[in-house]
C-alpha cells in the first residue's frame, strides 16, 4: 500500500497542499522553513495519531487542520480542532471502519525508522535502534549488571584490604603452645618455704639442746651434788638425740623464682600471639566471604551477558548479512562503522523496507545530507523494491521534485507516471520534459 494522493490544510506550516506522488522517489524540496517537514510529519500524524501529533498541529491563526491520505484501498482523514482530533478510515467504496486507529496500527511497521538518520548514528545508537526494531530490550539486564559491577568492585576492594591486614600480622612460632600454671609453682614455693622454716626451727632446737648439754656439763662439774642427776639427764637427752632422723637437704628457691618470672613473660607472649591469630583468622574469613560474594556476582553478570548474547544470536534481523554483536551492528561480519557509506545507506534503506512490509512508505528527513550517489542509490532501491520514499531536501533552485514555499506547493516537477500503472511499468516516459505545476497563493 502506498499514498496515491496527499491533501493537507493548515497542518503546522502548511496552508493548502495537494500532492499526487509519481513514481517511487518523492523529493520534497524548497528553502528552509518552507513546510517540507510539515509534509512528512502530516503523513506520520495521519497514520500514527496520538504520539505522532506535534504539540501544535494547527497553523497559527486557524481553527482546525485536516489531513487526507488516499491510499487506494483506504482513505484516511484526520482532523484536528483546538480541543480534539478526529479520525476516519474508509474503504475505496466509502465504507467506514469501526476501529480506525486499530486498523492503521495493524498496517504500520517501524514507520519512524528513518534509514538516513540510522545510517548516520553512532555504533551504540545503531545497535540500540536495531535492537528496538526487532524487539530486543536489554535495559533491565544491563542495569542489573551495572549495580552488580559496582557492588563487586567494593567487595573486591574489601577482600584485598582484609587480605593485606592478615598478611601484616606477625605471629611468632617459638613460644610454647600452652599457658604455664603459675599458681602451682607459687603453691610449691609456699610449701617449700614452710618446709624450710620447719628445718630452721628444728636446727634451732638442736643447737639450743647442744648448748644446754654444755651448760649442764659445766653445771655438773660445778655442782657435784647435782652430778648424778645431770648425768642421767644427759643420758636421756643423748638417747633422744640418737633417735633423730637425718635432716633433709634444703630446697633451692632461686630456680623456682626464675621459672615464675619466665612463665609470666611467656604467658604474655602467648596472649598476644593468640590475639594475633584470632585477628588473622577474622580477616581471612572476611576476605573469603567477600571473595565468595564477588564470585557469585561474577556468575550473575556472566549469566546475564550470556542471556543477552543468546537473545542477540537468536534475534531475527530484518535483512540478510546483518548481525548484532558486542554492542555493534555488523554487515557481513564487518562493523557497520567500517563499511562504506554506500553500503551502510543501502543496508539502512533495506532495513526500513523490510520493517515496513505493508505500508510501503518511507520518510527521510535529512535528505540534504545525502550526496548525489546516495540520492541515486535510494532512488534505485525505491524503484527496485517498489517503495514510496518521501525525502526532504533543502534546495534553492526550485526545479527538483515537489517544491514547497511558504506552506504550499510552489511547483511540482515530478515526471508523471503512465496512467495505466501495471506490473511492467518502468520509470518516467522517455523524452518527456519535467512538468512545472504552479499552485496559486491562497
Ligand atoms: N502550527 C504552526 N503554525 C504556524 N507555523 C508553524 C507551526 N508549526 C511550525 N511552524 C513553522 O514552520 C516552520 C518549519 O516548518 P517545516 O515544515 O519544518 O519547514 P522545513 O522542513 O521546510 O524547514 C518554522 O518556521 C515554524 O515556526
Ligand atoms: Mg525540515
Amino acid at each position: 500500500m502506498k499514498i496515491l494522493k496527499l491533501e493537507a490544510e493548515n497542518f503546522k506550516r502548511l496552508s493548502v497542499v495537494e500532492i499526487t506522488p509519481q513514481g517511487n522517489l518523492i523529493p520534497i524540496t524548497g528553502k528552509n522553513a518552507s513546510g517540507k517537514s510539515s509534509v512528512l510529519d502530516c503523513i506520520y500524524a495521519a497514520f500514527a495519531g496520538k504520539g505522532a501529533v506535534p504539540g501544535k498541529p494547527i497553523r497559527d491563526g486557524e481553527a482546525s487542520a485536516t489531513i487526507r491520505l488516499d491510499c487506494g484501498d483506504l482513505i484516511i482523514t484526520r482532523r484536528f480542532t483546538e480541543r480534539d482530533s478526529y479520525l476516519s478510515v474508509a474503504s475505496a467504496e466509502g465504507a467506514e471502519y469501526k476501529s480506525p486507529q486499530k486498523m492503521l496500527d495493524a498496517l504500520l511497521g517501524a514507520f519512524t525508522f528513518d534509514p538516513l538518520t540510522f545510517s548516520r548514528q553512532s555504533a551504540v545508537a545503531q545497535f540500540k535502534a536495531l535492537s528496538d526494531l526487532v524487539g530486543l530490550d536489554f535495559q533491565q539486564l544491563e542495569e542489573a549488571n551495572i549495580v552488580d559491577y559496582d557492588e563487586r568492585t567494593a567487595l573486591n576492594r574489601n577482600a584485598k584490604s582484609a587480605r593485606a591486614s592478615a598478611e601484616n600480622i606477625q605471629v611468632s612460632d617459638n613460644i610454647p603452645e600452652d599457658i604455664v600454671d603459675t599458681s602451682l609453682l607459687v603453691n610449691e614455693l609456699a610449701e617449700a618455704g614452710e618446709c624450710n622454716a620447719n628445718i630452721e626451727r628444728e636446727k634451732e632446737k638442736r643447737t639450743s639442746r647442744t648448748r644446754m648439754i654444755d651448760a649442764m656439763l659445766e653445771e655438773a662439774t660445778a655442782l657435784k651434788a647435782k652430778h648424778k642427776a645431770a648425768i642421767k639427764e644427759i643420758n636421756r637427752l643423748e638417747v633422744e638425740a640418737k633417735q633423730d632422723k637425718p635432716l633433709a637437704e634444703p630446697i633451692a628457691i632461686t630456680d623456682l623464682r626464675q621459672r615464675i618470672e619466665v612463665a609470666g613473660a611467656t604467658n604474655e607472649a602467648i596472649i598476644l600471639r593468640d590475639e594475633a591469630r584470632a585477628r588473622k583468622k577474622e580477616y581471612a574469613t572476611k576476605a573469603k566471604k567477600a571473595e565468595a560474594e564477588s564470585n557469585m556476582l561474577t556468575k550473575h553478570i556472566e549469566a546475564r551477558k550470556e542471556q543477552i548474547a543468546k537473545a542477540i544470536a537468536s534475534a531475527k534481523l530484518p535483512i540478510e548479512g546483518l548481525s548484532l554483536d558486542d554492542g555493534q551492528v555488523f554487515l557481513n561480519g564487518i562493523p557497520f562503522d567500517q563499511c562504506s557509506s554506500a553500503e551502510v545507506l543501502r543496508a539502512s534503506v533495506a532495513i526500513a523496507m523490510s520493517a515496513n512490509p505493508q505500508l510501503r512508505v518511507i520518510r527521510i528527513e535529512e535528505g540534504s545530507l545525502l550526496d548525489n550517489d546516495g540520492f541515486e542509490l535510494i532512488a534505485e532501491m525505491a524503484k527496485a523494491e517498489d517503495y514510496q520514499v518521501w525525502i526532504e531536501r533543502v534546495s534553492d533552485n526550485g526545479n527538483v521534485g515537489i517544491v514547497m514555499e511558504d506552506g504550499h506547493v510552489k511547483a511540482d516537477n515530478q515526471e508523471p507516471a503512465p496512467h495505466n500503472l501495471s506490473e511492467e511499468q518502468e520509470g518516467p516516459l522517455e523524452g518527456q520534459e519535467p512538468q512545472l505545476f504552479i499552485v496559486e497563493d491562497e
